[in-house]
């Protein structure tokens, strides 16, 4: 299987258009799935120092020709200042055994501690000292963001934000599209509710001689969304990311899209970051 199309981000960097989430495993279970995913062609990997997995995804690298290879991490909230962002940095490409990071996000804004405008010019320092290729943010809402471009005049390139036909988050993906950030999504399959056995999923992914999370992912893609499902198991691996050799309708999409507000709250709502 070849490895997936990518998009260009606003500073340059091709991002592959799906990766490999690899939370919530610990270092063994990543490294086992990042070196069958890199097998299968996979070139986007998503960490964070959160995950406690670094080094397990780093282990996994090892030996891989680096210009092939997108690795992304996140650092937490205790590293929300310019010095932070940097000391953060260091210890990610250490435990991953990397000069430099594909794509650093700051992991959640944590609004209460109120720093995350300083994370971001740190991130900005490290992209022009030539430590990052691309940055960004992750769970951020567009009231997050608009700080972000009034304080710095600079817009993240990336927002991972998690998002699947039932949390669609049309709002965020305006906001996005309108600032030339790339939307990428965690938890694109929708974990933790019924998205794929819901009846509308299921027959179009019979329709199309697809799985279900085949069609959930290549709704997301063509909406310009850049998935990362995690899977510890090699055929999903495989099967996730073939998903650019099918097209859905117009109104298959629409389908999809109608199922947005239709799950249990989401995971995101009423959490603050770490
Ligand atoms: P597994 O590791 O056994 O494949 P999300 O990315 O939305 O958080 O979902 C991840 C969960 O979905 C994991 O539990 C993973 O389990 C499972 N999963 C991954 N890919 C698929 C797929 N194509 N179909 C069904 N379940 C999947």
């Amino acid at each position: 299987m070849s490895a997936a199309p990518t998009v260009t981000l606003r500073h340059g960097t091709a991002l592959p258009r799906l990766g490999l989430g690899t939370s919530p495993m610990n270092d063994d279970e990543a490294e086992r799935a990042v070196a069958t995913a890199l097998e299968l062609g996979y070139r986007l990997i998503d960490t964070a120092e959160n995950y406690r997995n670094e080094v397990g995804v780093g282990r996994a690298l090892k030996g891989a020709p680096r210009d092939e290879l997108f690795v992304t991490s996140k650092f937490n909230k205790r590293w929300h200042s310019v010095e932070g962002a940097r000391t953060a940095f260091e210890a990610s490409a250490d435990k991953l055994g990397l000069d430099y990071l594909d794509l650093l996000l700051i992991h959640w804004p944590n609004p209460d501690q109120d720093q995350y405008v300083d994370a971001w010019r740190g991130l900005i320092e490290l992209r022009e000292a030539g430590l990052v290729r691309a940055i960004g943010t992750s769970n951020f809402k567009p009231s997050h963001l608009q700080r972000l471009i009034d304080e710095t005049g600079e817009a993240p390139e990336v927002n991972q934000i998690q998002l699947s036909p039932i949390w669609a988050k049309q709002d965020s993906r305006d906001f996005h599209a309108a600032h030339g950030i790339v939307t990428e999504a965690w938890s694109p399959l929708g974990k933790g509710s019924d998205l794929l056995e819901r009846p509308d999923v299921v027959q179009l992914a019979e329709k199309h001689g697809k799985t279900p999370g085949q069609v959930v992912l290549r709704w997301e893609v063509q909406l310009d969304v850049v998935p990362i499902p995690k899977s510890a198991n090699r055929e999903r691996l495989a099967q996730n990311l073939d998903v650019f050799d099918f097209e859905l309708t117009d109104e298959e999409m629409a389908k999809l899209s109608a199922l947005d507000g239709s799950g249990s709250t989401p995971a995101d709502s009423d959490r603050t970051g770490h």
